[in-house]
């Protein structure tokens, strides 16, 4: 995933850009750089690693413009170098072109081209897009990027630039996100809202092949037929503030901080409509016979905890898949099916393509998704956002948790609809999830105990994350907050599984974090405990403690009291900082782990 943004107006565009590009900087930061129309030519300045080696060259060689594109990228062809960073200029330098994606036929395209005596910069696929345009440019820009684009397969972002049209920027997508937005000092392109929210809470979301053409005091769409187009302008509700981290050191903590204030905004969107209908209020699923929850990483945990929740009360069979297996196994679903799809960004390429092969074999869908407007957002037939703002750091934290709380509402909705949970129950429940802000808060209070305990956690060589039930599932999302961030091997195993196999890698140095919510299950999951510490593990108990004996080797951190089935929404804040602190103390760069992106926009 990338992060493209572009400007036209009455400012200097280069600060803007590069300001815009910070915000952006999550999506991807191998190399980043920018191309401004001066003087009759593009001024090009890209620069591997990341945007502060960019921004200390543009200081040292300043340049200034009316008109520029950006891009901070993630490798996916071509390694990090300046030649393969963006933007690419076409054969000629007439056309610049920033681009988020991926073009799966552009070896094809490139031989073509190369067939004819063009000569390539790069080893990406994005500068064929370059390229192309500069071989097909008869004079119309917009012309000539619809006959580009109906060559591309793949998916694309795209901000393009044509000198013979210096003042007009055009921007198209398919598949990956772009917003337009605009202002009386200038018009904005963006990948996400973050890049110009400081400039203008005015935007639109383009849809996939609608084309908007920019100028310094306008902005107009087409359809890829060329025909005029009206969309809606859309105000975003959320400061730019809140997509800054303020008076912590990373995202991270501060989202992590902000867990009480959305999971109570995200309950309240739901749960406290007074007389007005929600979507779960209207959904009714006692037409399907089948319920399927996917997703990707972090939200797949969460629809993991799901199904022991909907299992418990609906009393139906739950299948959870990963996003990037279910697309291609051609799965046993159909218009029977109701197919819930979980997504922070909303434009994750495997949960996205998950979707289509759902709606493709006449199954319904509800995404649950953070980004508004977002392309699981807009194709599911129903989405539930979960009101957890912008969530900047790539180890996803107040997303999850919102997203868990969405799945018990609707798992409750649900149960009630199958005739499984008496009225009585059901406002029992949802008491319950209207104390977990509550007591999310209390647990935040617990900080300097799990700081302190995480760095001695430091040098572990392996970290196990066991639980059973329902704590297993939350032990998944427990052992890829640590992984994700802190680059430490952790694995997340079923309590009962540790004696098949994996009680083999027990021994002096190895850490085990054992999550103890679930009641009927406590005098197993402490046997567990017993057996590692007999091994040589350190344990860190999570939840009930009542029974522990004491040993040096044990420490533990309760959890307030709630239902075991909304317990992941607590015993998840603590593995949260847990990781975020053992990775605080490794000095590693929390908010852009390497390797990794915050939105999956390739496969
Ligand atoms: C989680 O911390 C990671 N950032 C990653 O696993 C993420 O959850 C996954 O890529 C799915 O992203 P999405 O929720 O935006 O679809």
């Amino acid at each position: 995933m990338c992060g493209i943004i572009g400007y036209v107006g009455n400012e200097n565009a280069v600060p803007i850009i590069v300001e815009g590009l910070k915000k952006l900087e999550y999506r991807g930061y191998d190399s980043a750089g920018l191309a401004v129309y001066a003087d009759g030519a593009f001024e090009v300045v890209k620069r591997k690693g990341r945007l502060s080696v960019l921004e200390k060259e543009i200081e040292q060689n300043p340049i200034s413009s009316f008109i520029g594109i950006g891009h901070t990228r993630w490798a996916t062809h071509g390694n990090p170098t300046d030649e393969n960073a963006h933007p690419h200029l076409g054969h000629q330098s007439k056309i610049a072109v920033v681009h988020n994606g991926i073009i799966e036929n552009y070896k094809q395209l490139s031989e073509k081209l190369t067939a004819k005596g063009i000569k390539f910069s790069s080893e990406t696929d994005s500068e064929v897009i370059a390229q192309l345009a500069e071989y097909y440019y008869k004079g119309d820009i917009m012309e000539t990027i619809i006959e580009v684009v109906n060559k591309l397969e793949g998916s694309y972002a795209l901000g393009i630039m044509c000198l013979d049209e210096p003042d007009t920027l055009i921007a198209i997508k398919k598949d990956n996100p772009l917003i337009i937005g605009v202002s009386e000092h200038g018009q904005f392109i963006a990948s996400d809202v973050p890049a110009v929210l400081k400039h203008t809470n005015k935007i639109y979301h383009l849809n996939d092949k609608e084309i908007a053409v920019l100028s310094e005091g306008a902005v107009q769409f087409y359809n890829i037929d060329k025909e005029p187009l009206q969309k809606p302008l859309e105000t975003i509700t959320w400061s730019s503030e809140s997509a800054e981290k303020g008076r912590y050191p990373h995202f991270m903590l501060k989202e992590i901080m902000e867990q009480p204030k959305v999971l109570s905004d995200t309950i309240n969107s739901v749960l406290n409509r007074g007389n007005n209908k929600t979507i779960i209020d209207n959904l009714d699923f006692s037409q399907f016979n089948k319920l399927v929850i996917t997703a990707c990483g972090s939200a797949y945990h969460a629809g993991v905890v799901a199904k022991n929740v909907f299992e418990q009360l609906c009393r139906i069979t739950v299948e959870v898949e990963l996003a990037s297996e279910f697309r291609y196994k051609d799965a046993v679903i159909d218009d029977k099916t109701f197919v819930v799809l979980v997504s922070q960004s909303g434009e994750t390429a495997d949960t996205i393509a998950a979707m289509r092969e759902a709606k493709s074999k006449g199954a319904v869908t509800l995404s649950i998704v953070n980004v508004v407007g977002s392309t699981i957002a807009k194709e599911a037939d129903f989405c539930i956002y979960t009101a957890a703002g912008p969530e900047i750091a790539v180890a996803s934290t107040k997303a999850f948790s919102t997203q868990l709380v969405l799945l018990y509402v609707l798992a409750i909705r649900f149960a009630v609809q199958l005739g499984k949970l008496s009225q009585g129950a059901e406002q029992q429940l949802i008491s319950e999830i209207k104390t977990i802000p509550g007591k999310a808060t209390d647990l935040l209070k617990q900080v300097d105990f799990i700081q302190k305990y995480a760095a001695t956690c430091v040098g572990y060589k392996n970290v196990f994350f066991i639980g059973r039930n329902i704590d297993y599932a939350i032990a998944l999302e427990g052992s890829l907050k640590l992984k994700e961030i802190s680059y430490m091997h952790s694995e997340a195993y079923a309590g009962g599984e540790l004696k098949h196999g994996t009680i083999a890698l027990i021994e002096e140095n190895t850490l085990v974090v054992a999550i103890s919510t679930c009641k009927r299950l406590y005098s197993k999951i402490m046997s567990n405990v017993r057996q590692v510490i007999s091994r040589g593990a350190k344990v860190l108990l999570i939840g009930d403690c009542s029974a522990s004996e004491p040993s040096d080797k044990l420490s533990y951190i309760s959890l307030p009291e709630i239902n075991e089935l909304f317990s992941p929404s607590l015993s998840v804040v603590v593995l949260q900082l847990f990781g975020y602190y053992v990775a605080a103390n490794k000095g590693l760069d929390i908010d852009k782990p390497r390797n990794l992106a915050k939105c999956v926009t390739v496969e």
